[in-house]
């Protein structure tokens, strides 16, 4: 059972031509940084009411998170509404439900009014355990979506072969295919007044200023930093304020019916289900074995133990698509949406999405657009990056995720030995080379590449991501490609790199074997 794509399956519909880069200074009324959901929805939200918009990816858009998403609409984000009740209050609960809710609403009313073809489809959400501990979460859960006045039921079993305890099902929520439906509202953009940029790599900002890294400049009225981790947070430390957690998804055809429904357990390992259809073949996406980065085993451990699970409950599988996601999560496990400080309300950002992108992508893209068409919307202020709950938290998050520096340090003083002469085509491994660590990852008979594998970011240890041919950095989620270039940050510079035939580099490895 091989893995043919080490891509995600919207890969498949994700329809782009290619835009250039930034050249020249400009400036705009409104400048977005990242060409993901939360960017391309703001920009066509503030297009429509008249806003001149500039927006630029440092990659490609669409490449990032958005890309490696199971893609469910929905407001039913685990086990958080009890919680949010109990942490904070009634209020608090009540406000994250409805942005969401109204998230889902407008995705919904967009494909509508524009006819996209993204194959969007309602379906009920299931949250389920399969352990007796679990069943009083799920009623308590149940009881706040009671008070919450959320439409939704309990239920013993689920229409799979699993033995559940119980499960809580979030009435008429959604999926769809969110390449399809962004590719579309970028070509929107295209047409419209927007200009659109990629290769286009935000370093900071200064006043009004968006300072790209070959100094070009944007200058805009208001920013929006739409960049999964933001890339520029004005002192303020996110990375005591955020971790990155690492899941995995493998995605393969079913000649089986579906039954409906999108599934989540809320025991461990995680596991989530849906279906999709693309090119008129139905595939399931299993995915799961979330974890925080750092400490997780190899990743063929993971992706095997979704194929054994997944094997258990359908026919057939081969699997045609794996792929792993890096998620951000916040202190309190709601996102950060607003101005960047209270000094400068000009430049906002949205991060921390804990993996429901699609619902509070789109709820920071409203709210961020909102924001700069002077409206006022007092559900934002649950989601203030400055918010004084954040504080308080901040301390016991930082001892909760000590142990994820634990293992980066023991990563950073092991001393790898990988065997290069083993090494085929498309594989890649670490080793030691004159006291430092290096990643080599070999391209063909002959090219080797080399990278440090020191993050540029923080100094972290990148680790190879054998599924998408990626280096990617544990501690808040930078990823690069083999070659060291960044892919997504909050890394602003690539790995430093260099490029040998395996003849110079097994010379090298072995000279420092005979010192
Ligand atoms: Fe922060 Fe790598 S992403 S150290």
């Amino acid at each position: 059972m091989n893995a043919q794509n080490h891509e995600p399956i919207w890969n498949q519909t994700r329809h782009l031509k290619e835009y250039p880069p930034l050249s020249q200074n400009e400036s705009t009324e409104v400048a977005i940084i990242g060409g993901g959901i939360t960017g391309i929805t703001a920009a066509y939200l503030l297009q429509k009411a008249g806003k001149q918009v500039t927006i630029v990816d440092q990659g490609r858009f669409l490449n990032g998170t958005t890309l490696h998403t199971t893609a469910k609409i929905t407001a039913q984000h685990g086990l958080i509404y009890d919680q949010l009740i109990n942490s904070y209050n009634y209020q608090t609960a009540r406000h994250y439900y409805e942005a969401n809710h109204e998230a889902m609403q407008l995705i919904q009313s967009l494909i509508q009014d524009e006819q996209i073809n993204c194959d969007l489809q309602q379906h009920d959400a299931y949250l389920y355990t399969e352990t007796t501990e679990g069943i009083t979460k799920i009623e308590k859960e149940f009881e706040a979506y009671d008070r919450l006045n959320i439409n939704s039921q309990l239920a013993d079993s689920i229409p799979f072969n699993l033995e559940i305890e119980k499960a809580l099902i979030m009435k008429n929520q959604w999926q769809f295919n969110p390449t399809a439906y962004l590719s579309y509202l970028i070509q929107r953009l295209d047409q419209g007044s927007t200009k659109l940029y990629e290769h286009t790599a935000a370093r900071t900002i200064e006043e009004k200023s968006v300072i790209m890294e070959d100094n070009t400049e944007l200058t805009a009225d208001r920013i929006l930093i739409c960049t999964h981790f933001p890339f520029y947070t004005e002192n303020k430390l996110f990375s005591t304020r955020l971790h990155a957690e690492k899941s995995y998804v493998i995605a393969f055809p079913t000649a089986d019916p579906y039954p409906g429904g999108m599934y989540l357990n809320i025991d461990s390992p995680k596991r989530s289900i849906r279906e999709t259809t693309i090119n008129d073949q139905s595939y399931i996406l299993f995915g799961g074995e979330g974890h925080k980065v750092g400490q997780g085993e190899d990743m063929s451990t993971h992706y095997d133990a979704l194929k054994r699970d997944a094997k258990a409950i359908f026919s057939k599988q081969p699997i045609d698509y794996q792929w792993s996601t890096q998620d951000l999560v916040t202190v309190d496990k709601i996102p950060y949406i607003g101005p960047v400080s209270k000094e400068q309300p000009h430049i906002l950002l949205a991060t921390g999405y804990r993996k429901w992108g699609m619902t509070n992508g789109t709820a920071a893209a409203k709210m961020m657009a909102d924001d700069v068409l002077n409206k006022t919307d007092h559900k934002q202020n649950i989601f203030s990056p400055s918010r004084s709950s954040v504080t308080k938290g901040i301390t016991s998050f930082i001892k909760e995720n000590t142990d994820v520096t634990k293992h980066l340090l023991k990563n950073k003083l092991s001393h790898p030995k990988g065997d290069l002469e083993a090494l085929n085509p498309g594989q890649a491994t670490t080793l030691l080379l004159h006291g430092q660590r290096k990643g080599v990852y070999k391209a063909d008979t002959d090219q080797i590449y080399m990278v440090d594998t020191t993050c540029t970011h923080a100094g972290c240890e990148v680790n190879w991501n054998s599924a998408e041919h990626t280096w990617d950095c544990p501690c808040h989620g930078s990823r690069f490609t083999y070659k060291g270039e960044v892919i997504e940050g909050p890394a602003k510079e690539n790995l430093h790199h260099e490029q040998f035939s395996i003849i110079d580099l097994m010379k090298l490895n072995a000279s420092q074997d005979n010192k």
